[in-house]
């Protein structure tokens, strides 16, 4: 089996793994960082989301094989203590519910402010239209942007 050099969360890694192991994987079974969650598997759901180089990617469907060499950064990695602006505003908001979706929607919250600090509500909207919550908390997702942005501005 090839092993692979990855760099996550500022961490080097060396994992080995069949060339189209989704990185998922690799994060939830070989590396223990079991936040990223597993929902749909074919990049539909976004409970899988982490950043690549900074962009909000779905990590059951990238494979590792393409990601030398790349940062790539989980909910784990997104702050020292929870204390990311996003995470700050939801808590503030008390967006989860039974949790599940919600590492993927503050990893696709926090790259999207990244890009753009000042947000419409409707930029957060189609922003995050692609992360499904079964638990419907898709206001209170929208509120906690908003808050996140107002901190981080
Ligand atoms: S598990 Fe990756 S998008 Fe659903
Ligand atoms: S909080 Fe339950 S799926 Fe989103």
């Amino acid at each position: 089996m090839p092993t692979y050099n990855l760099k996550i969360n500022g961490k080097l890694q060396s994992v080995e793994a069949d060339s189209d192991t989704p990185l998922l994987w690799v994060l939830r079974d070989q590396v223990n960082l079991v936040g990223t969650k597993y929902g749909c598997g074919i990049a539909q759901c976004g409970a899988c989301t982490v950043h690549v180089n900074g962009n909000a990617v779905r990590s059951c469907s990238l494979l590792v094989s393409s990601l030398q060499g790349m940062e790539i950064t989980t909910i784990e990695g997104l702050s020292e203590n929870g204390n990311h602006p996003v995470q700050e505003a939801w808590k503030e908001i008390d967006v989860p519910q039974c949790g599940y979706c919600q590492a993927g929607q503050i990893m696709t919250a926090s790259a999207f402010l990244n890009n753009n600090p000042n947000p419409t509500k409707s930029e957060i909207r189609t922003a995050m239209q692609g992360n499904i919550c079964r638990c419907a908390t898709y206001n209170n997702i929208e509120k906690a942007v908003e808050v996140a942005a107002n901190k981080l501005s």
